[in-house]
């Protein structure tokens, strides 16, 4: 043993063994095909996420009177600030493609099932709280979209029986949108999301250790691979792939910025991003109401899934009716989402 290695092992005793052996952890041969493996894309792009976060509030000026003209001064003027709000923009949208697809498939595969309904509890949880990051990054920008987006996104919070009130006064320091709003919003967007998101995947990824990555069904191979170096390679290559395709994109789609907001006048067209159009078309299909019920509905039915899926399987063994539901609702969803893209 070298002088180093003693020097290190002196001042911190833990038996390198111990550090070894959830390295060596075997993972099964379905997990080397890139849709099983997904998993670790969120982990990835939550940590460019965080570095270029962190670049970004060195000029960020979280002000009504000085937001809009700090974010035009990163794309326009700071060196590279293009580069980093491009890339910060561009990880966020990818980051829901890759959390949507890694809950597919789960779904599909119906790795949520016992031991793994917990698991799949905290990801849903790690789902909102990625929507969550979406919209208060996006209203941070103060123009006129965000501006307006913001104050349609909350108005809603309002419906929500019991907590809609008292949520909406303390996310808007105020009944009203107010210079309050936008402080509130920045340190959710960088320190209580932050925080949550790093401490729900610590405990997701924990659960996964505990209970190993579930079997595939109807897969007769037993062989595995170890998870260092074979998987941590195999993540570290799409992690890789990730970052080249995100730096081409922001060098031929450099992020811009539409007009300040202005809160007296209201856009002909409010539209929310993309991962939003959903919920979107929905309410407006039907009353605020209704629109709000049926969206607490769906986001309910989706965290207790597990159970309603073991539920189900009691009721109607051999049916497969959590793969008719699911299905269903995987279709209804595309459909809103295209139809909204489409007609507006
Ligand atoms: C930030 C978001 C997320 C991260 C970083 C993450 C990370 C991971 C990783 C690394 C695994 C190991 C297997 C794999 O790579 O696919 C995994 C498994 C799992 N994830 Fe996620 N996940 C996230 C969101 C979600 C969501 C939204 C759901 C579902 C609603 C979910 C449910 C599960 C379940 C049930 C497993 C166990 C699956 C198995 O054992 O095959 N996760 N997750």
């Amino acid at each position: 043993m070298n002088r180093a290695t003693r020097w290190v092992e002196e001042r911190i005793p833990v038996d390198p063994e111990s550090l070894r052996k959830p390295l060596r952890e075997p993972l099964p041969v379905h997990m080397k095909t890139w849709i099983f493996c997904l998993g670790g894309t969120p982990a990835i792009l939550f940590c460019v996420l965080v570095a270029t976060g962190i670049l970004l509030t060195f000029y960020y000026v979280p002000s009504p009177t000085l937001a809009y003209a700090s974010v035009s001064n990163i794309t326009f003027k700071v060196r590279m600030g293009w580069l980093v709000r491009g890339i910060h923009r561009g990880a966020s949208q990818l980051m829901i493609v890759a959390v949507l697809l890694h809950m597919i498939r789960v779904f599909f595969t119906r790795a949520y099932r016992k031991p793994r309904e917990l698991n799949w509890v905290l990801g849903v949880a790690l789902f909102m709280i990625t929507l969550t990051f979406a919209f208060t990054g996006y209203s941070l920008v103060y123009d006129q979209l965000s501006y307006w987006a913001t104050i349609v996104g909350t108005n809603m919070i309002a419906v929500l029986p019991v907590i809609g009130k008292p949520l909406l006064y303390m996310l808007r320091g105020g009944p009203n949108v107010n210079p309050n709003t936008l402080s509130r919003f920045y340190d959710f967007h960088i320190v209580v999301l932050p925080a949550m998101m790093a401490l729900f995947i610590v405990a997701h990824l924990g659960l996964v250790r505990l209970h190993s990555v579930a079997p595939l069904p109807d897969d007769p191979r037993r062989e595995t691979y170890p998870f260092f170096p074979d998987h941590v390679l195999r993540e570290a290559i799409v992690g890789l792939l990730l970052l080249i395709g995100l730096l081409n994109y922001v060098m031929f789609f450099p992020p811009t910025i539409g007009a300040l907001a202005t809160p007296g006048i209201t856009p002909g067209h409010i539209r929310p991003e993309w991962y939003f159009f959903p919920t979107y078309r929905w309410l407006k299909m039907t009353s605020l109401a209704v629109g709000i019920g049926g969206s607490i509905v769906y986001v309910t039915g989706l965290f207790l899934w597990p159970f309603i899926d073991a539920m189900l399987e009691r009721i109607a063994p051999r049916r497969n009716l959590w793969l008719i539901i699911g299905t269903a609702f995987y279709m209804m969803t595309i459909v809103f989402m295209v139809w909204e893209a489409i007609v507006g």
